[in-house]
């Protein structure tokens, strides 16, 4: 049930909103290179609108496999795969808690800010591991609690609360109110931009599943799973955000 509503949810908000490709791919080559993924066999677990899995597959990956559980995201995704004329990527409507692959299928799962719109992270983690190959890195990032994650939480769950047609209406006033605070605070996301600030604020406030996590407490599960952490980021960097923490961890 509730994967549905994200499902839904996400075939309204990013649907069709493609991050930049230069700015995304820049902050992808902080963690792989062209010659780090050559002829790697890819799995990009909820791909969204596909900027990662066209970047892989763009970089020279044998095959990428971008699945979502959103089929107007993926719908997206399959324009863009024809606009950059690539054929080494296979778009599909899966959920990572229950992937179709076989164990250790892939060389590289690659999940940015996805596991925790699932009804069940660490589970979602786990069946991204199962899926990668002995000696395969995974990468995630995943949203950070911080102090006031509470507060976050306490306007997210009253406007899920709302009726679903108010949604638009009330991330509009919501901006009207945030914009002066996100002015102040916050310099406009570099690979985001074109963005309005309702859109930031309905995917932030209003998407049906959102969960926390302290850094420590994925590192020591993925420590706990036989992986050794190859790379951490304490904040993303991408869209400018301090909202995600990252690792990037091999299996052994
Ligand atoms: C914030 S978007 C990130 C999209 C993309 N990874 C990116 O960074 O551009 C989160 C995506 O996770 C997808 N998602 C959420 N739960 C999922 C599940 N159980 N299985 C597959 N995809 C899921 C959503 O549909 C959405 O497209």
């Amino acid at each position: 049930m509730n994967k549905e509503k994200v499902g839904r949810f996400y075939d309204i908000v990013w649907t069709e909103y493609i991050p930049e490709y230069e700015e995304s791919e820049k902050h992808w080559n902080m963690f792989y290179s062209a010659g780090e993924i050559h002829d790697k066999t890819i799995l990009d677990a909820g791909c969204g609108t596909g900027i990662f899995s066209i970047i892989f597959a763009n970089n020279g990956a044998k095959k990428v496999t971008g699945i979502d559980i959103s089929e107007g995201s993926l719908e997206t995704a399959q324009h863009l795969k024809k606009k950059f004329n690539l054929d080494n990527i296979e778009f599909r409507k899966e959920d990572m808690l229950m992937l179709p692959f076989s164990d250790e299928q892939f060389d590289i799962v690659w999940a940015w800010g996805t596991v925790h719109h699932t009804t069940d992270p660490l589970g979602a983690i786990k069946e991204l591991m199962r899926v990668l190959k002995k000696g395969g890195s995974l990468f995630l990032a995943v949203y950070k609690r911080t102090k006031v994650t509470w507060i976050h939480e306490l306007i997210r769950k009253t406007m899920v609360r709302t009726p679903r047609k108010m949604w638009t209406g009330l991330s509009k006033i919501m901006a009207f109110f945030l914009a002066p605070v996100v002015f102040i605070f916050k310099k406009r996301e570099k690979s985001r931009k074109g963005e309005k600030l309702e859109e930031l604020i309905l995917d932030w406030y209003f998407v049906p599943i959102r969960h926390y996590y302290y850094p420590e407490k994925v590192q020591q599960f993925l420590e706990n799973h036989g992986f050794k952490i190859e790379k951490h980021l304490a904040h993303s960097g991408r869209f400018n955000s301090s909202s995600n923490f990252i690792y990037k961890a091999r299996k052994y």
